[in-house]
């Protein structure tokens, strides 16, 4: 193994290096055995990109045989049952590392899966007053929708992050795949969610070794933000800790774990010393079934992410279209989100169903909720008036002012600012539950007359004490 940290250079030079790489590597097998060896070394960050490409090599046959069973398990609706977007994320990320590759899904049968991954999606949303929607599994597939360069906070108007975030998530395992899955859509994340994951990841002995893996996935996520470029330095010594925990067998405990503490540590100079990443790669390997399967979908999925350059760390990263020095994967790519977007011909949709709820008190002492069926592109303001005519609790009161109008009652209820009771305008992807009060990151944006009513929204004017 060896690293060739990259520091912001241009393609040329990557792909220079690339060539670089590869042509030594097949003439430096010896120098290769030492992973400590640092040939280039310009080390500058903890996080640097490294082109790994012996050890790629090594595995890559395993990881074929992986992928064409992958492709052999798709169903006759191009899903792949409880896995179509695992399966589709490691698809997808496959992709993005091979120039062409005759046993990957062609463009548009790529594009059919990711249909039927929609449908699924469409239905969890759809369903959800019968069966509650389960964060971990709008998460994996919030996260297949970035793969695929498709803005999860933009589901055909619905704000998958927004759904996620606004459950409280009490495991720490899911908290971290949630917080991921948020930071890979470029989702804003609230201090108190980066500080719950930099307390598990500095008392990592008191938590399950997935759980770290994934804290420092989603850390190493957020610190790529360049106003969180400082957690940086906290991730080394938990990402050591973590390497060290490897076992003389290679894994890091089962199957699941390694792969994901592989991809955790993927990339890492500073504790590449600390573990032996072919060492790793092998026990995964050790463990493929011979028809190419790692167990089932899901975890033959997880095990290619583990093993090509490519994992669950590197799908906030993706060029999406943007200037790349891999074109052909990226035309193929637009093709396949503007074709999504093409495809349900939003114009033919003239009405929309939302909700309007209030709340009076901040211990929610009176509420209302009505359901309204709206033309499209109607500002909150017009369905504020079509809902006083409907129901006089709803009758309300506004100044207007150069940029538009201020509502200060409502129901009866005036603004106090000598008390701090305040009416306020949230959005929401759920029904509100006083159980769970919105958080004030849903408050809405823009005024009463900016802010366009979307389909499947839920809005809430809520009268509390600030
Ligand atoms: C890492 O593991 C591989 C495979 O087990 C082994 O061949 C190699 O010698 C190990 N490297 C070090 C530095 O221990
Ligand atoms: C690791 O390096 C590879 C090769 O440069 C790159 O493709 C990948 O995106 C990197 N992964 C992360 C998580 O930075
Ligand atoms: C969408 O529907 C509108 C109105 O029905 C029609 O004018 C328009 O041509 C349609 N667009 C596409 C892309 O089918
Ligand atoms: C939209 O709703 C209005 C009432 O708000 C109704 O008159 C109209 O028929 C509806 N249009 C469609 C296409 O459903
Ligand atoms: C709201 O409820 C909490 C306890 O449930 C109570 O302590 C508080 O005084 C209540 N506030 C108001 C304004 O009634
Ligand atoms: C909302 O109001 C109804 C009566 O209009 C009441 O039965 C219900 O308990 C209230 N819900 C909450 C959460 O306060
Ligand atoms: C909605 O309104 C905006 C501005 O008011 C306009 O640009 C847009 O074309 C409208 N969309 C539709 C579908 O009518």
């Amino acid at each position: 193994m060896k690293h060739v940290p990259v520091v912001k250079m241009d393609h040329g030079i990557l792909i220079w290096l690339v060539t670089l790489c590869v042509a030594l590597g097949n003439s430096q097998e010896a120098q290769e055995e030492d992973p400590n060896i640092n040939w280039l070394s310009t080390k500058v960050t903890t996080d640097t990109s490294s082109l790994t490409s012996t050890l790629q090599n090594d595995f890559e046959s395993s990881v074929q045989k992986a992928l064409s069973w992958l492709v052999s398990q798709r169903e006759s609706d191009w899903g792949w049952r409880n896995e179509t977007p695992t399966v589709l994320m490691a698809l997808q990320l496959a992709k993005e590392t091979r120039d062409s590759n005759s046993i990957l899904p062609n463009a548009l049968e790529m594009q059919l899966s990711a249909k039927q991954m929609e449908i699924e999606i469409v239905t969890l949303l759809w369903r959800h007053n019968e069966i509650p929607i389960v964060p971990p599994k709008l998460t994996q597939y919030a996260l297949a929708l970035s793969t695929l360069c498709q803005d999860p906070r933009q589901f055909h108007g619905h704000d998958l992050i927004g759904t996620i975030q606004h459950h409280e998530i009490v495991h720490d395992l899911d908290f971290a795949y949630t917080t991921l899955a948020a930071c890979t859509a470029n989702a804003h994340l609230r201090k108190k969610q980066i500080r719950r994951l930099l307390d598990i990841a500095n008392a990592a002995k008191d938590h399950n070794i997935d759980t770290v893996a994934m804290v420092i996935l989603a850390l190493r996520c957020i610190s790529k933000d360049h106003r969180h470029r400082n957690l940086q330095h906290s991730l080394r010594r938990p990402t050591i800790n973590l390497a060290r925990e490897q076992q003389p067998d290679g894994g890091f405990g089962n199957l699941y774990n390694t792969a994901l503490v592989v991809q955790a540590l993927q990339n890492i100079t500073d504790a590449s010393t600390h573990w032996n990443e072919s060492a790793a790669k092998y026990y995964i390997e050790s463990r493929q079934d011979p028809d190419g399967a790692f167990t089932d979908p899901g975890l033959t999925a997880n095990v290619v992410l583990s093993l090509q350059p490519k994992g669950l760390g590197a799908i906030r990263t993706l060029s999406c279209g943007k200037s790349s020095p891999d074109v052909e994967n990226h035309v193929e790519l637009d093709g396949l989100t503007s074709s999504l977007s093409n495809h349900g011909n939003d114009s033919e949709i003239r009405n929309v169903t939302i909700t309007y709820t209030l709340w009076v008190g901040t211990n929610v002492t009176e509420n209302y909720t009505m359901s309204l069926v709206v033309p499209r592109n109607t500002s909150f303001y017009n369905v504020m008036v079509m809902a006083m005519e409907l129901d006089p609790h709803y009758t309300f009161e506004a100044s207007e002012w150069p940029n538009g109008h201020y509502v200060h009652s409502i129901a009866g209820y005036k603004e106090e600012p000598m008390g701090y009771h305040y009416w306020l305008l949230y959005r929401l992807p759920e029904l509100p539950d006083p159980q769970a009060p919105p958080g004030n990151h849903l408050v809405a944006p823009v005024g009463v007359d900016g802010l366009l009513i979307e389909e499947g929204d839920h809005y809430l004017f809520w009268y509390k004490k600030l």
